[in-house]
């Protein structure tokens, strides 16, 4: 993870981005918590052999690595791997959610990403990063602060040639307001947020004039409300999902937080082929958290998850 923060300083420093060098560094200081298992992480990420490779898709799989080698005895033991599907290697890792299927639901859009400067809030082990330089971005910058999913993200960088993907262990609240980024993505980030109007006004002030926001999340299916519930307790078994707004709140939301041109551009009930546990991701998933006699509902009883796609201007 450190080799990777380093990366980042090096070869951003003739960017935009050096400007903001001084601040993220002593944000980095200040707030990197290591995890418990760090040290077992950084044994695992030395084992494998530093190789460059290109980064390909193909097919379904974004593939790392030389073809042959087979990396399962060290990635395995980095797992939960949620974001995928990964092909290591010989090695496939079917992960917990097929983020392709998200991807294909953006690249739709026809988002000029090209020699643009993208910024991805809550991107977990980079999987959008690399999928954003494939579509052409000039740096793809995404900040998770879940300790393995850096870890994961530089055992990918290990085996890979030089590319402008690079991700902090930081918050969304711990950034400055760059104002320097042409597409600022948050997808699947916005419900854990205690504070969501603050959540959109970090995602405006990263953005610089006619950016574009990316913004995937959970939304009520009742199209016409303006609505939010707050779960009491859980929301399908997650302690951690604070609100869930109708499409027409959340676009007020987004048009208080300084937002136009707002528009939901996809709605997607989350299916158990999306999301589904895996050998690589073996905790409980989707199914488990719908009511096994109402799929219309999550165990507790509320609407079972619906994503939307917004993109949004900054004026
Ligand atoms: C449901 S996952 C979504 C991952 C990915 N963006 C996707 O759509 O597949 C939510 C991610 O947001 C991260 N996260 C949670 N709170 C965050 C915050 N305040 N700032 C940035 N990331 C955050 C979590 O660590 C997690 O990786």
């Amino acid at each position: 993870m450190e080799s990777q923060i380093k990366r980042f300083f090096r070869e951003t420093a003739k960017t935009k981005l050096n400007k903001y060098h001084a601040f993220l560094r002593s944000k980095l200081k200040r707030e990197i918590r290591e995890h418990g298992k760090s040290e077992e992480w950084k044994t695992i990420l030395k084992s494998i052999e530093r190789s460059e490779n290109p980064i390909k898709i193909e097919g379904e799989l974004l593939r790392f690595g030389n073809g042959e080698k087979d990396y399962s005895n060290a990635l395995v033991k980095l797992k939960p791997w949620r974001k995928g599907p990964l092909q290591f290697g010989s090695t496939i890792i079917e992960t917990e959610w097929r983020s392709d299927w998200k991807w294909e639901r953006i690249k739709k859009q026809d988002i000029d990403l090209n020699e643009k400067f993208i910024l991805d809030i809550g991107a977990g082990n980079g999987y959008y990063l690399f999928r954003m330089l494939e579509a052409g971005a000039k740096v793809a910058l995404g900040v998770d602060p879940t300790i393995l999913f850096n870890y994961q993200f530089a055992a990918m960088q290990k085996v890979s040639s030089k590319n402008n993907a690079f991700l902090l262990p930081l918050r969304s609240e711990h950034l400055p307001a760059f104002e320097i980024f042409d597409v600022v993505a948050c997808l699947g980030v916005l419900y854990h947020r205690r504070s969501p109007i603050d959540q959109l006004k970090e995602l405006h002030s990263f953005l610089k004039p006619q950016g574009k926001l990316l913004l995937e999340t959970l939304i009520l299916p009742e199209k016409e409300k303006e609505e939010i519930i707050i779960p009491e307790d859980r929301y399908a078994k997650m302690s951690n999902v604070w609100f869930i707004p109708s499409e027409k709140a959340l676009q007020i939301m987004l048009q208080r937080s300084g937002f136009s041109q707002i528009e939901a551009v996809d709605v997607t009930r989350t299916s158990v082929e999306e999301q589904r546990a895996t050998k690589w991701m073996d905790f409980q998933s989707l199914s488990d958290f719908l009511d096994p006699d109402d799929s219309d509902k999550t165990i507790e009883g509320y609407p079972a998850p619906t994503r939307a796609l917004i993109i949004a201007t900054k004026p």
